[in-house]
């Protein structure tokens, strides 16, 4: 029996829809096609488990249930009617549909959202809710896309950290901004102001071959079509063994609690003993003895005014202990202010803004030789 096939949309972050296209490329997708918003590909429920289990840049991975013309509620409702719900919806099982329309007949995004939550719950007996199994619907031009989000939380939750220090970084835009600079297992890396450690942690993994997915649940677990048997032997063939390594990966911090919090989200992901991390500032930080590497870092940025000369002052130092201590290294940081990165008196390369919380972020990298 062959498997159903679904078009599957693999969420980045604005900005990055490249980098995802090249780590989807590498687990195979190799038809995959970046559009704004993310990375498109083709498959069955097994490409939808292992983008989930594996892919470390995607935010979500949503599965497309259908996509029609509709320039009235009553087309949306009646044709949403004809979609595979029960494939998704269980009888009872809450669900809540968000929806958005642009340049489209069907404005009223609340309207649209409602009529597709009748039709979903009128096939399945499904309860719409606050909560639950999110659909998502996009009106464009009047054209309607409703999907299925098969992930649940965002796929950044590992299910590891719980210790977190100031303005943590995704794990999904950490490993992002490592795969950018060319980052993919092989080096030591280094982050001198690792706050709860995310860039180390997401390096280690890469290096030690942990899938990002081993430690927690997705929403098509929820799927009334799901398999769990299937799934086991998909899961464990796609968590594969893990892989020795003996490179260390190396975080400091100037914040005690942000070395705990570190420490201790390590230890629950299982990478500890690969990683070390010590309270120092940064002026403080020498070179491991190893192997030039690669450092990547996320150091503070602020929106208050009063910050300003404290953190200009910071980042000149940074750039004076990359400039003194790490010849031969891959350097990059992520900073929402270009005249913060240009204090460092560094020779960078700008990467394209992305989106972090109200901020526009982005990876300064020192060139490749
Ligand atoms: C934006 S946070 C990093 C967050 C981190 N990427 C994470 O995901 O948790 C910036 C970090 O820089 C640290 N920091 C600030 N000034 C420092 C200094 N002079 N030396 C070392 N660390 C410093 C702060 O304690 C904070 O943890």
């Amino acid at each position: 029996m062959s498997l159903p096939r679904f078009e599957i949309f693999l969420a980045a972050p604005p900005g990055l829809e490249p980098v995802l296209l090249d780590e989807v490329r590498d687990h195979g997708w190799t038809a995959a096609k970046a559009v704004p918003g993310g990375v498109e590909i083709k498959g069955s429920w097994p490409d939808i488990w292992r983008a989930n289990l594996l892919l470390r840049g995607a935010s979500r991975v949503l599965v497309r249930l259908g996509r029609f013309r509709a320039d009235a509620l009553n087309t949306l409702h009646g044709k949403s009617k004809e979609l595979p719900w029960k494939e998704f919806l269980a009888p009872e099982q809450p669900f809540t549909v968000e929806a958005t329309c642009r340049k489209s007949r069907i404005y009223h995004s609340g309207a649209a959202a409602e009529r597709v939550a009748k039709a979903a719950a009128a096939v399945t007996g499904a309860e719409p809710s606050e909560d639950g199994l999110r659909i998502f619907v996009r009106i464009e031009n009047n054209m309607v896309t409703i999907s299925a989000d098969s992930s649940g939380d965002l796929l950044h939750r590992r299910g590891f950290k719980e210790d977190v220090a100031k303005a943590p970084l995704r794990e999904t835009l950490a490993a992002l901004f490592l795969r950018s600079m060319g980052y993919r297992g092989e080096t030591t890396v280094l982050d001198p102001m690792c706050g709860s450690g995310t860039i180390v942690l997401e390096a280690a993994e890469m290096a030690a071959g942990l899938a990002p997915g081993r430690g927690r649940r997705f929403a098509f677990q929820e799927f009334p079509s799901f398999n769990p048997q299937a799934f086991d032997r998909a899961r464990t063939k796609a968590l594969g063994g893990r892989a020795d390594t003996s490179l260390r990966f190396h975080g400091s911090d100037r914040a005690e609690g942000a070395i705990k919090a570190a420490k201790a989200n390590a230890e629950r992901a299982g990478v500890s003993g690969l990683c070390r991390f010590e309270q120092r500032t940064v002026s403080e930080v020498t070179p491991p003895d190893s192997p030039p590497g690669l450092l990547l870092t996320n150091p503070p940025y602020g929106t208050r005014i009063g910050d300003r000369k404290a953190l200009a002052d910071l980042y000149r130092a940074f750039g004076a202990v990359v400039r003194d201590r790490f010849a031969g290294w891959r350097v990059g940081f992520v900073t929402s202010e270009d005249a913060l990165a240009k204090a460092t008196g560094l020779k960078l390369e700008a990467a394209p803004p992305v989106p972090h919380g109200s901020l526009k972020i982005r990876l300064w990298s020192t060139p490749r030789d």
